[in-house]
């Protein structure tokens, strides 16, 4: 049976990342006997600069009958100053509401040897392996009212939560808890906004549905600290959807680069993966972005969208694999202190190592 995935290369080095993990895949499907068709569809700049809305109907329609969507990355400096709603970002927060994808997965992981690429102490992330789990479709993202008012002298966004929407979230979070080491940390800023008090109750009522999970309470300053200066103590963090947005980009900080970090979202109908960082304008089209967080995105679609965790764990391995052989682009090769090596060539490593894996 053939796996339908719909490719959203989006802009800047978002379609060099992409096809890496198309490459992947495809790896994945010569070794383990599995059929993938990838059809290519136009989303943010890349769809705004051919005089489409950020997200064109035929590519969310495209999305919502596939297996799955996999995506590089949006946003493009050209569309800096235009509205909103007419940004390339418009077209994925509109995709993340119309697919209904509330939950939000970015595991953090240093792999062997990678402690030396942290600007931490190696003592201090040694082995680190967090998992944020981001509510993605509500909060001040999305909430109503938003806009300015007539005189354009103010401006407003609502943060807003229902208990169904934090219910259906901690609930993820616990599930996600108990098959890792048991912990939530849910990070609100309860001591200021209704909503986080909310919030909080919420998580407290699921939280006793899972007796076998510990469950902490953190504000999200303490937590931006915690971060840096124990992040081994976390396995799950529990947050809304801006926090999630800025906790994420700080955790991979710890890693050396944004470049590694890979992203899962999760509803009721196909998933979309996806790394965590940006379109990286500066590094467009030059061959040196980090591909890894993007196979590892493909990595959590196996895992999510296909239950696939045999072949999952083998693309884990095969970014392992290349990473422990140094061979990385020059956000980590910088770090430690090893030569570059470009985009295609970490990617024809990663394939060869799926393809035959050492040992
Ligand atoms: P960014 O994630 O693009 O870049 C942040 C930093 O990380 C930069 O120094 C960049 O060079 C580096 N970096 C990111 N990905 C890398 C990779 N794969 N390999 C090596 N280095 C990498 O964030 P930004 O600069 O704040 O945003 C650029 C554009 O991307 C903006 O338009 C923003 O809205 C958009 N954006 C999109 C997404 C998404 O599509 N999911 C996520 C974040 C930002
Ligand atoms: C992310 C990005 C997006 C977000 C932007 C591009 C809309 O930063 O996926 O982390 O804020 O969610
Ligand atoms: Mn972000």
């Amino acid at each position: 049976m053939t796996t339908t995935i719909i490719l959203l290369g989006g802009d800047g080095i978002g379609p060099e990342v992409a096809g890496a993990a198309v490459q992947a895949l495809a790896a994945v499907g010569r070794r383990f006997g599995r059929a993938f068709a990838f059809e290519e569809r136009p989303i943010g700049g890349a769809a705004l600069r051919a005089g489409r809305p950020p997200l064109p109907r035929e590519t969310l329609d495209a999305c919502r009958h596939a297996d799955a969507v996999l995506l590089g990355a949006v946003g493009d400096p050209l569309f800096d100053a235009e509205p909103a709603a007419r940004r390339p970002e418009a077209g994925l927060l509109e995709l993340r509401r119309e697919l209904g994808l509330f939950a939000n997965l970015r595991p953090i992981r240093i792999w062997p040897g990678g402690e030396a690429a942290s600007p931490l102490r190696p003592d201090r992330v040694a082995g680190l392996d967090l998992l944020i789990v981001r509510e993605l479709t509500g909060g001040l993202y999305f909430g109503e009212p938003r806009g300015e008012s007539a005189d354009r002298q103010q401006a407003f966004n609502t943060m807003r939560y229902s208990c169904a929407e934090v219910e259906r979230i901690a609930e993820v979070a616990f599930r996600q808890a108990a098959a890792r080491r048991c912990q939530v940390v849910s990070v609100d800023k309860a001591n200021v906004l209704e909503t986080s008090q909310l919030w909080r109750a919420t998580v407290e009522r699921v939280g006793a549905r899972h007796p076998a999970v510990r469950l902490e309470h953190q504000y999200v300053d303490s937590c931006a600290l915690a971060l840096v200066l124990e992040p081994r103590r976390f396995d799950v963090i529990l947050t809304e959807n801006l926090f999630g947005d800025i906790l994420s980009d700080q955790a991979g900080g710890l890693t050396g680069s944004l470049g590694v970090l890979p992203s899962a979202s999760l509803g009721d109908g196909p998933g979309l993966f996806e790394p965590v960082h940006g379109s990286a304008p500066a590094l467009a089209g030059r061959d040196a972005a980090n591909p890894m967080g993007a196979v590892l995105s493909a990595a959590l679609l196996l895992r999510h969208a296909l239950g696939a965790e045999a072949e999952a764990q083998a693309v884990e391995a095969a970014v392992a694999a290349t990473f422990a052989r140094r061979c990385c682009t020059p956000d980590l090769a910088g770090p430690l202190g090893v030569a570059p090596a470009r985009c295609s060539q970490v990617t024809a490593a990663i394939v060869a190592e799926i393809t035959s894996p050492a040992k």
